[in-house]
């Protein structure tokens, strides 16, 4: 019913009736927050200091755990707890304690729980949040259903530089990208029914000579502009929990950093959850160099923010005597005690029956996630090459050779944080292409080449023969998963072992030879870029690597996926990120003395972005709804996008910018918005992509965004080549104080 369908009075009425209701239902939700806060305040006010600390403490399965802390109430969270009858166990127990509070079970779901989903970074070359959003909320169904309650994900290290092993479980270099796709993951998962921990808070992607752990130095309008918007976006999606960052932050440990944890993330940004440390990393402020002992370093992470020790017993430890002693005041332990029972509440904890002991992840996979892990992997494969056409698989091929160690690598696709992943469940590459080719009269040959590690090439005859008496090569290599995630630095990032030699015997046999390669994060090709015509990067596809695999190479759908990090010709290049600040020697190829190196190209191989489909895509009539911006408008592009090959296939339209002059120097380009939309054989559509005013500007050390008058200029394309589109002017300067400035203004992506 409209009101303009009902007459005079009866519509003032009605009118009046309906803004009752609608008041009535905001007292509601205000007496629902406020219901939490008067139950928090109550159980607090029944708690003894040790009760309290014992909230704070976050311990795993296995020793230093005693079972019986958790009736003792000394353990108010636990990780580690990945089975049905564990965490019945535990949550009896905490029943039996003096005031039943339930207790958190939190792990490093990631990509997965049984059934493995491709990693974060694989995950994000689908540039498309619905895609997070389902894996995520997939991983987390069937984590819950074995009572686990709490997430250490998504990550939101933004990451410039893949020699970082853990590169691979975030979203790669763009924070507008980022920003989008770590709101998705805390939506997927809080879907799914797990509390999210958006973790490293802050700097951890971007240690020195990106080595693991160590030390980073990011001016402070660099983190509000690069760094902390994806954690930002956590935020507003409802994250329930921070993870601090081992390192240490312009000379800050950020387990001790007040800026951080206080200025940034509570009164700044609001946030009322809680903050966890990282392992032991309350502990490790000693390694820092910032405390002297466990008390003091408990001392120093409460005082900062630190709201939760994981796995230090620092806390339990010494906090009782630091309260005593005046030198850590009551109200900041209750403050971090109300942040973790406000949270508990809010996830309804106390009010959920207990996990049933009976369930057991064996129920996983299902025909139904392995169908929903087939359809995300697929998205996230990124056609880089594609010279001749070698692929898709022509229907002329009769027999193709599968070589390479990582075709028939049922654990290494499951990547890092694989949870509870089993390899037994995998459909390895070699399996899905055999059964592809089942029933089509293709013969399949395999020969692995070389052992995991491609050490030794015992193999390798065998192989060449395989390929020279097959139609095409399919070759499969990259990155073993030991050599990703946590504490995996690569000071080498070419393709490890006797890769490259193997893959030049393939091509000599003259075979048309696709390489696919599977790794977390991009690989230095050397010669193979010139060698292979085609080549496939499908990062860690999860448990149905083979089926997805297949459906690409034999083009029963497209590659839509899209390089959420710039992909270097060399190590040396690294850090490599396409938003750089211009030089002031901008490069020139005939002139030594502009920006360049002297023994290697100056651009990527593959920029940021970038993607091929089987199909093309072309641009035109880029228009902008306005040339002139106002404060509070948008900046309105549309761009009609045509498939004029002859199959189906998604593309992702991206919009990039770039302020050519202001008060300080801005990147050469930034993206802004993206679409991802599918286009038939022949089809044309147009996309309409807009971005806010409010985020066509930049930060101050302060936190201030600064949007200034003057032009901005357009690019549009499938990729950060993007071309250029046009020019608005903005028309005044203004500021947002940081307190104003919500995340969603910096991005505009659809869902
Ligand atoms: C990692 C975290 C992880 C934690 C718990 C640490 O080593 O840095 O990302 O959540 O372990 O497994």
């Amino acid at each position: 019913m409209r009101l303009s369908d009902v007459p005079g009075l009866a519509q003032l009425a009605l009118a009046l009736a309906l803004t009752a209701s609608s008041l009535a239902t905001a007292a509601a939700q205000e007496t629902g927050d406020q219901a939490i806060e008067r139950r928090v305040n109550e159980l607090l006010g029944q708690m003894t200091l040790e009760e309290k600390i014992g909230q704070l403490n976050l311990v795993s399965h296995g020793p230093p755990l005693r079972w019986e802390d958790i009736s003792e109430g000394k353990a108010g969270a636990l990780l580690n707890f990945n089975s049905a009858r564990d965490v019945a166990r535990a949550q009896a127990l905490a029943r039996q304690s003096r005031l039943k509070i339930p207790p958190l079970f939190g792990l490093d779901v990631l990509h997965g729980f049984r059934t493995q989903f491709p990693l974060p970074l694989g995950e994000a070359a689908a540039f498309s949040p619905r895609i997070s959003r389902l894996a995520s909320e997939w991983a987390a169904r069937e984590a819950a259903y074995v009572g686990v309650n709490w997430t250490f994900a998504p990550m939101a290290d933004l990451s410039r530089d893949s020699r970082w092993g853990r590169i691979v479980e975030g979203f790669g270099e763009d924070p507008t990208l980022g920003a989008a796709l770590t709101a998705a993951r805390v939506e997927g998962f809080r879907k799914g029914g797990l509390a999210a921990a958006a973790k490293h808070f802050a700097g951890y992607g971007a240690p020195q000579g990106g080595r693991d752990y160590d030390t980073t130095y990011i001016p402070r309008a660099e983190m509000y502009d690069t760094y902390l918007p994806p954690f930002r976006a956590a935020v507003d999606a409802g994250t329930a929990s921070f993870m601090v960052a081992f390192n240490a932050l312009n000379g800050e440990p950020s387990t001790a950093n007040p800026w951080l944890l206080t200025d940034v993330l509570r009164t700044q940004w609001g946030f009322d959850g809680f903050v966890t440390s990282d392992w032991v990393g309350i502990g490790e402020l000693i390694n820092h160099g910032v405390a002297a002992d466990g008390a003091e370093a408990a001392r120093k992470a409460i005082l900062a923010g630190v709201d939760m020790d994981m796995m230090g017993q620092l806390y339990i430890k010494h906090l009782p005597d630091e309260v005593r002693a005046g030198r850590v005041p009551e109200s900041v332990v209750d403050e971090s005690v109300r942040r973790v029972l406000r949270t508990k509440f809010r996830m309804g904890l106390f009010d959920r029956p207990d996990i049933d002991p009976t369930r057991v992840d064996s129920a996983f996979p299902t025909p139904e996630s392995r169908q929903m892990a087939r359809e995300v992997a697929r998205e996230t494969f990124v056609l880089l090459q594609n010279r001749d056409n070698v692929l898709p698989v022509p229907p002329t091929v009769r027999s193709v050779a599968v070589v390479g160690p990582l075709a028939d690598a049922p654990h290494d696709q499951l990547g890092p944080h694989a949870a509870r992943g089993h390899k037994e469940d995998s459909v390895s590459i070699l399996e899905g292409i055999r059964r592809r080719a089942q029933g089509t009269g293709i013969t399949v040959r395999h020969a692995p080449a070389c052992d995991l590690f491609c050490r030794s090439t015992d193999g390798l005859p065998d192989a060449l023969e395989a390929a020279r008496q097959s139609d095409l090569v399919i070759a499969v290599f990259g990155e073993p998963q030991e050599l990703s995630g946590e504490a995996a630095s690569r000071a080498h990032l070419e393709l490890n072992g006797r890769q490259i030699e193997v893959l030049e015997e393939l091509a000599k046999t003259g075979k048309p030879v696709a390489l696919v390669i599977m790794g977390g994060r991009p690989q230095v090709l050397g010669p193979v870029a010139e060698r292979i015509p085609s080549i496939l990067m499908v990062w860690y596809p999860g448990t149905e690597a083979g089926p997805a695999v297949a459906d690409v190479l034999f083009g029963d759908v497209s590659p839509s996926g899209k390089l959420p990090v710039t992909w270097p010709r060399a190590t040396g290049q690294l850090p490599f990120y396409y938003n750089r600040l211009p030089s002031s020697r901008p490069t020139l190829p005939d002139n030594r003395f502009t920006l360049n190196y002297i023994d290697e190209a100056i651009t990527p191989l593959y920029p940021f972005g970038w993607g091929l489909s089987y199909t093309q895509f072309a641009y035109s009539d880029a228009k902008l709804a306005s040339r002139r911006l106002d404060e509070g408008q948008s900046l309105e592009v549309s761009v009609s996008v045509t498939n004029t090959g002859a199959r189906d296939g998604q593309e992702v339209v991206q919009l990039y910018t770039r302020d050519p002059v202001a008060s300080r120097s801005r990147p050469l380009r930034e993206l802004k918005a993206f679409e991802k939309i599918a286009l038939k054989a022949g089809e044309t559509k147009q996309v309409t992509l807009r971005v806010p005013v409010e985020s066509l500007g930049f930060h101050l050390d302060d936190g201030t965004y600064l949007v200034e008058a003057g032009a901005i200029q357009i690019f549009v394309g499938g990729s950060s080549l993007a071309e250029p589109a046009g020019e608005a002017e903005i028309l005044k300067t203004f500021r947002i104080p940081p307190m104003e400035r919500r995340a969603s203004a910096s991005t505009s992506v659809a869902q």
